[in-house]
């Protein structure tokens, strides 16, 4: 019989800028829980960096490489995982996050996430594009992360604010499930 891992991690997802690195780490601190990113454990394996990745394999093979990370993620328990903005924005993916404990939408108003994402980090798919062309992706990627099992709405709130409200909000949701 295959062992089944309790899969109580923490999943966070969300647009780039959305704080998943920032606040995750600060929410792992918190919580005492290790912390883990798709994006690093993807540079570690490659041992290159993601416009790298981008540039030589385009971001068909990015997204594959996302897809073996989860399957990685399936050995991981008890932590918090942020997960890269475009990760669960495929069929299926949303699914395989939800399976490895609760999910969480970090969310946020589409002009602060962009102009927090072009601030911070390079970014493959940010690059050349107009305002109008991330807003159309911020469009067809919201309905994978409203599939998310909780919302925190992160408009201008700072990272110590954001931790606050997904501990609430966790709080919340195992207490109305008891
Ligand atoms: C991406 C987001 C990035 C990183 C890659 C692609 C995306 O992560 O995975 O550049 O498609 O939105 P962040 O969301 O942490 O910026």
């Amino acid at each position: 019989m295959p062992v089944r891992m309790p899969r109580d991690n923490i999943v966070l997802v969300g647009f780039m800028g959305a704080g998943k690195s920032v606040c995750g780490r600060l929410l792992a601190r918190r919580l005492g829980r290790c912390f883990v990113e798709t994006d690093d454990m993807i540079v570690v394996r490659e041992g290159r960096s993601i416009p790298e990745i981008f540039r030589t394999g385009g971001e068909a093979r990015f997204r594959a490489l996302e897809a073996e990370a989860i399957e990685l993620l399936r050995l991981k328990s008890g932590e918090v995982i942020a997960t890269g903005g475009g990760l669960p924005c495929r069929a299926g993916r949303m699914e395989a996050l939800r399976d490895l404990g609760t999910t969480v939408w970090l969310a946020g108003d589409l002009a602060m996430l962009s102009a927090r994402a072009r601030r911070t980090g390079q970014r493959p798919m940010l690059a050349g594009r107009s305002a109008e062309a991330i807003e159309e992706l911020y469009r067809a990627r919201e309905p994978y992360y409203r599939q998310a099992d909780v919302v925190v709405d992160t408009t201008g709130l700072g990272p110590d604010q954001v931790v606050a409200r997904v501990l609430t909000a966790l709080r919340d949701r195992d207490a109305a499930r008891v």
